[in-house]
Parts: C-alpha cells; sequence; structure tokens
C-alpha cells in the first residue's frame, strides 16, 4: 500500500468538504494526535475547525490551550497555530476536552423543564456517583457534545477524537442503547411520577426493587428511583437527540478515519473497528498508519546478516569489521520490522474497501506541539509519497 496521487487528493478532501470527522481505532494508536492533526489542517485550509479531544496528553492540552478542565469550545489564537500567516482569514482553530460529568451536567441544566427539575437530579446521590463513571457515559457524552456544536457551534469542521474503548465502536451504539434504556419497561415505571407508580407498579417490579434494597441497599435504591423520577419529561428531548445523532453519523457529510499503528496487535484490532464499522453500514474513508518505520531500501534481511557474518570472520582489521558487522545486523533488524509491519498491513486491505491510506513515521519525539502537530499535517496532507 503507498499512497498515490488520488489518496492524497481524498485525504484532502476529506478535510477540505466533510463537516464531521470521526478519528477512531484502538487504544495508544494516535487518534487524539490525528484529531489534532486533521483540525489543525483544516484551519490552514480556511475552515472554522475544533477537534473534540478526549484525555489528551498534558503536554497536548498545554498547546491547544485546554488546561484547565474545559468542556466549551475555546478558540486558539492564531498566532499559535499559524504563526506565518499562511491560512486564509477564514481559518479559525477551536478545542475542547471532553468532560464527561459536566458535559451531562450541562445537559440536564439545560433540557430540565424548571431549576427546581434540575437541581434535584444534580443533587441526587446516585446521579453524582455514576454520571462520570456509568459505562457507556463517555462515548454518550461525546455524542452529545458532537450533537450540540453541530447545532450551534457555528463550525465547519467538527473532528472528533474517540475514547480508548475496550469495546470497539461503542459510541456508535450509544444512541440506540438509551433509546432502548428509555423503553425498557421497568425504567418506564421507575420514570412514572410517585402516585401513579404506586398504582401501576407491579407486585413484580415491587420484590425486583425489594431484592435489588437487600443486594446494594434501600438508600441507594431510593437514589436510583428518585433519580429516574426527576427525569420525568426530559426523556422526549433524550429520544429525539439521540436520533438526530444517529442520523448525523450516517449523514454523507461525516467521515470515519481508522487510525492504527502497524503493529500485528493493532492492526488485527484495526481489522475488527473496519468489520463492526461495516456492520454499522459506516464506511472507513482513510486509513491512517501511524508509527511506520522507515524501509532502509529493500535488501533482504538474511544478505545483511550473512554480509555481517562474513565481516566477523574478516581478520584485516577485526574492530572495525566488528562495528560495520554490528551496523549491518542493526539495519537486518529494522528491514525485519519494516517487512512484518507491511505484511500485517496486507492482511487489512480487504476490510477498508477504497480507503484511502497515509502513513505517517515513527517520529523521534511526541507529537504535543503546533510544531510536531504541524509537521505530522504536511507529511499527511502535503508530502508525496512517505510510505517508504
Ligand atoms: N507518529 C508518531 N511518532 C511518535 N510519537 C507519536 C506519533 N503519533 C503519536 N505519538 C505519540 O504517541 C502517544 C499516543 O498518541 P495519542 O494520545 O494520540 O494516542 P491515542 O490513540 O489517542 O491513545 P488513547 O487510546 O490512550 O487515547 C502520544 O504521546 C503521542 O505524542
Ligand atoms: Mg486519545
Amino acid at each position: 500500500m503507498t499512497v498515490t496521487a488520488t489518496s492524497e487528493r481524498a485525504l484532502d478532501q476529506l478535510v477540505d468538504q466533510r463537516r464531521v470527522v470521526i478519528c477512531c481505532g484502538s487504544g495508544g494508536v494516535g487518534k487524539t494526535t490525528t484529531a489534532a492533526v486533521v483540525a489543525l489542517e483544516g484551519a490552514r485550509r480556511g475552515r472554522n475547525a475544533v477537534v473534540v479531544t478526549i484525555d489528551p496528553a498534558k503536554r497536548l492540552a498545554n498547546a491547544l490551550g485546554l488546561d484547565h478542565l474545559s468542556d466549551t469550545a475555546t478558540e486558539i489564537d492564531r498566532s499559535r497555530w499559524d504563526p506565518n500567516g499562511d491560512a486564509p482569514p477564514s481559518g479559525r482553530l477551536s478545542a475542547l476536552m471532553l468532560d464527561t460529568k459536566s458535559t451531562f451536567d450541562r445537559l440536564i441544566t439545560r433540557n430540565a423543564g424548571s431549576d427546581d427539575q434540575a437541581q434535584g437530579i444534580l443533587e441526587n446521590r446516585f446521579y453524582r456517583n455514576v454520571s462520570g463513571a456509568l459505562g457507556g457515559t463517555q462515548e454518550y457524552m461525546a455524542m452529545e457534545k458532537l450533537h450540540e456544536l453541530h447545532e450551534e457551534g457555528g463550525f465547519d469542521l467538527i473532528v472528533v477524537d474517540t475514547p480508548p474503548t475496550r469495546h470497539a465502536l461503542d459510541f456508535l451504539d450509544a444512541p440506540k442503547r438509551l433509546i432502548r434504556l428509555l423503553d425498557n419497561r421497568i425504567f418506564r415505571l421507575l420514570m412514572m411520577p410517585t402516585r401513579a407508580y404506586l398504582r401501576v407498579a407491579s407486585v413484580a417490579v415491587q420484590a425486583f426493587l425489594r431484592t435489588v434494597s437487600r443486594v446494594i441497599g434501600t438508600e441507594v435504591v431510593e437514589d436510583v428511583v428518585a433519580f429516574f423520577r426527576a427525569f420525568e419529561g426530559m426523556e422526549q428531548g433524550f429520544r429525539d437527540r439521540a436520533r438526530a445523532v444517529e442520523a448525523l453519523i450516517s449523514d454523507p457529510s461525516t467521515a470515519f478515519v481508522l487510525v492504527t499503528s502497524p503493529r500485528r496487535d493493532a492492526v488485527d484490532e484495526a481489522r475488527y473497528f473496519a468489520q463492526s464499522l461495516t456492520a454499522h453500514h459506516q464506511t472507513v474513508e482513510a486509513l491512517i498508519v501511524n508509527r511506520v518505520h522507515p524501509a532502509f531500501g529493500d535488501e533482504a534481511p538474511e544478505g545483511l546478516r550473512a554480509r555481517a557474518e562474513g565481516l566477523r570472520s574478516d581478520t584485516r582489521d577485526p574492530e572495525a569489521a566488528a562495528r560495520l558487522a554490528a551496523l549491518y545486523e542493526n539495519l537486518a533488524d529494522f528491514r525485519d520490522i519494516a517487512i512484518g509491519e507491511r505484511t500485517h498491513l496486507e492482511s487489512l486491505r480487504d476490510r477498508i474497501g477504497s480507503a484511502t491510506v497515509a502513513y505517517v513515521p515513527f517520529l523521534a519525539h511526541d507529537v504535543y506541539d503546533f510544531d510536531a502537530l504541524g509537521e505530522v499535517a504536511n507529511l499527511l496532507f502535503v508530502a508525496s509519497d512517505n510510505a517508504g
């Protein structure tokens, strides 16, 4: 797989034309880095771009101006990301850090029927304990944030980073799961106002709650019941937004970028991601292979090792020969890695259809400031064949 002129243009088009770009992939492959790079490139090309980051490394957060917990989009001063003034005036870059708890809080405040209702939920013990930690909440809040930015942010490019989730693509299922929860019978009973609830709640539900109380404590159950009741009237809003998010994800203006490293375990996971996306009727539009080792020529490692072997028995200048032999062995090791990486990547080819493939080399340093982000952007969007 090499980067061709066509695929380069395809990656450029993605950043020029799409409204939402979702960067997904397994843990540690470079999703957060890629999301920041894509947003930066969008801004450099004149778009009003925002990147939604999740748990960025501290130094990257600092570079993006996210040193305080901020889940509202903050514009980054142009002089920081465009020091030479090359970008068109329309280009703007903002960033935010997804904070599950405060996104959830704001969602409640904005959608509650009254201040009292909002207060009731925000002060509820169950809510306070679970709102940041509930399984799938982070995925769901990422989607809520996407919806909010899409509806009211005024951005024309929203780049979304995704959490390093154990279950691939949990965020795609998050809206559906919420709708399923809202439709659940026990949930519906719990949501009913107290008196109606007492009338309708079947003996079975009461018995169920009693059993649960014995296991997790009456207080907790009361908190949970109070929590769901407090949601009365807000349910439809959640349902509507969940549907809107689903529609947005499937919209042709949304693109999925799959990020992977060329290591075997990462490529295996990338295959699984690609497969899950297909199962969700989504297409991988670009595959970014991050941290690729250089090819260093095309000589076979065996040949290089044979040369090293020959040098070791060279008696003319044993010391120099040994040093050279070590270099050949080193080169052979690099060739092994490069060949291995390319072999692993081959196994992805049949899973990604006609997706654009682009490569980012293993850099000697972490990517945490605008110089480094710009360097990666140049490799992805400007440089010709960098696959080596
Ligand atoms: N091409 C590269 N060369 C060298 N270092 C890189 C490269 N790309 C990313 N990194 C570094 O690797 C680390 C992990 O990258 P990043 O945080 O983007 O991964 P992630 O997929 O978001 O991880 P997580 O799944 O934990 O959220 C960071 O320190 C980043 O600076
Ligand atoms: Mg990350």
